[in-house]
């Protein structure tokens, strides 16, 4: 059991959330939603005692098993130690008998083993390697990886080395922060599976609906400044939270008409003889308040890629025999293709088969082993990374408008502020800290330099990750309308389905290229 009293969160000027007060259910898997900013991350690390609030009090379990994002941290640990690190206790009882284990043997510390041998039973230490194994498994980590450190891998499986590590040790209580963002299709069902099958108490993040369905019993949603729980899944949220706040509405409504017409009733015979009616229709007057409506923080980006200042030539990129590997890997080998001017293509199939190295080699960010890439004329990148750290160093002190000036030469501030605009950064928060953005905004951020800089071709990596509902359909809206080329990898369907008509699909066999819309092509798949 997880529970809230009256957690109030201010950021500044602006309040996040104010007198949450709830309880979270072990049993119960809780949905977190709300927009990109609402404060969904903000609350977990409240939660988690990593922030404070600005007023209230956490209750926890005594262990909870929290999902990390900061991968680099683990830069030289080996898989399997950074899954097991997710037992703080159990990780700091090994390292200490590591430590006594080479110092001469003395009674003391014979009696310290003894205890830490009692500590390691406790927490299932001796078979805390094939736990962790299992779930490595679980999670599609090849077996042969399982002592590497993690800079060996790629870091989409880095990010599932984290999820492994939250989940280690069956803990009572689960805390994820959008785990699906770097995950394909296959582990999303596994995680579905396995949370479905934990009984503790679940509170997770994510922007993803489908999965939101398949998992939760229960939304938290973050809206109104305030936290509510609906019971059911993400959808059935959708139609009680409208249905609710319709309902007040008119309420809301109804009492005005009400007052008013006391009020006028005050008016006529106020000084009048009738002073008694008139004081109680004033005392009405005050009951009748309308219901303080908060305004909901649900905001669509206006998101659209303006027509290319230059024309590219007719081919885009020519591709030839291109072959890349890793590690002694083959990533792919012998690729052959063509990108028309306009083509929309989508990069599709599971994590590991090569995708964001093939989004890489097109966008000039790495180089092939062999093969050739030929780029056609005027043809002008814009690429969108998977991992928005390549191009926004959340470390630095830049605001966000500095950082868009920066993006092009000779832009006028005006303009600057307008794409800023259109992506929710208003007012004061264009000058938000880089370093204090949320993902889905640090995401809207990195549109914005798509839109300023006019590129007639679009490479874009994953960009639904992080971003809310409302932001994913903008872009899908902004990419179908875009008449220039776009070449996206994702694994949101909506998206795929409504911004390409070209498909490159890394198959089980090899790589298929198939001409036509994503409906198409899983229709002539399943036969
Ligand atoms: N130190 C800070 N000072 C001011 N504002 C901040 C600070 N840190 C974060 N914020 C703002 O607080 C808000 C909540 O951030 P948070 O990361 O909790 O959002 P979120 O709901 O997790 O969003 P997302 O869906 O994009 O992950 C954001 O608007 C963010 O810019
Ligand atoms: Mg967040």
């Amino acid at each position: 059991m997880i529970t809230l009293q009256n957690v109030s969160k201010k950021m500044g000027a602006r309040t996040l959330f104010d007198g949450i007060q709830v309880t979270f259910n072990a049993g119960n898997r809780y949905g977190l939603t709300g927009p990109n900013g609402a404060g969904k991350s903000t609350l977990l690390k409240i939660i988690m005692g990593l922030e404070e609030a600005t007023h209230g009090t956490v209750n926890l379990p005594n262990k909870v098993g929290y999902l990390k994002q900061n991968i680099e941290d683990f830069h030289n640990e080996r898989l399997i130690d950074v899954v097991i690190m997710g037992n703080p206790r159990l990780w700091k009882t090994f390292a200490e008998r590591e430590l006594l284990y080479e110092k001469e043997m003395t009674d003391s510390i014979g009696i310290r083993l003894g205890e830490l041998e009692e500590i390691i039973a406790d927490e299932d230490g001796y078979t805390a390697e094939s736990d962790a194994e299992v779930l490595l498994s679980g999670i599609g980590i090849p077996e042969e990886l399982f002592y590497e450190p993690m800079h060996k891998i790629p870091t989409d499986r880095q990010f599932r080395v984290m999820l492994c590590q939250a989940l280690f040790g069956n803990p009572p209580a689960l805390i994820l922060d959008e785990p699906t963002n770097h995950l394909d299709l296959e582990s999303i069902g596994w995680l579905e599976d396995f949370l479905h099958g934990y009984n503790g108490v679940l509170i997770v993040v994510s922007h993803d609906r489908h999965f939101l369905n398949a998992v939760t019993t229960h939304i938290a949603d973050i809206d109104y400044e305030t936290l509510i729980i609906y019971p059911g899944n993400y959808d059935q949220m959708l139609i009680t939270k409208t249905a609710a706040r319709e309902r007040t509405e008119e309420e809301n409504k109804s009492k005005e008409k009400k007052a008013a017409q006391l009020r006028e009733f005050v008016a006529k015979f106020g000084a009048g003889t009738r002073a008694s009616q008139v004081q109680s229709r004033i005392r009405e007057i005050e009951r009748l308040q309308p219901q303080d409506l908060k305004k909901s923080n649900i905001q669509r980006p206006y998101i659209r890629f303006y027509p290319p200042e230059k024309t590219a030539g007719q081919v885009i990129f020519k591709v030839e025999n291109l072959a890349k590997t890793y590690h002694t890997h083959p990533v792919f080998e012998k690729l052959n293709f063509e990108v028309q001017r306009g083509d929309k293509i989508a990069v599709l199939g599971n994590n590991g088969k090569g995708k964001t190295t093939l989004l890489k080699l097109l966008a000039g960010a790495i180089a092939q082993d062999t093969g050739k890439i030929e780029v056609g004329h005027q043809v002008q990148i814009g690429y969108f990374p998977q991992n928005h750290a390549e191009f926004i160093d959340k470390k630095s002190s830049q605001e966000a408008f500095e950082w868009l000036k920066a993006q092009r030469e000779g832009i006028y501030d005006q303009e600057i502020r307008s794409i800023l605009g259109k992506m929710l950064f208003g007012g004061d928060d264009a000058f938000k800290p880089i370093a204090h953005l949320s993902g889905g905004e640090t995401a809207r951020l990195l549109v914005g330099r798509l839109m300023l800089c006019n590129f007639n071709t679009l490479i874009l990596d994953e960009p639904n990750n992080h971003l809310d509902l409302e932001a994913v359909s903008a872009l899908a809206w902004a990419l179908e309308d875009f008449k220039g080329t776009v070449i996206l990898a994702s694994h949101d369907r909506d998206l795929i389905q409504r911004a390409a008509n070209k498909l490159i699909v890394f198959e089980e066999k090899g790589v298929r290229f198939f001409d036509g819309k994503l409906d198409e092509y899983l229709s002539t798949y399943k036969k």
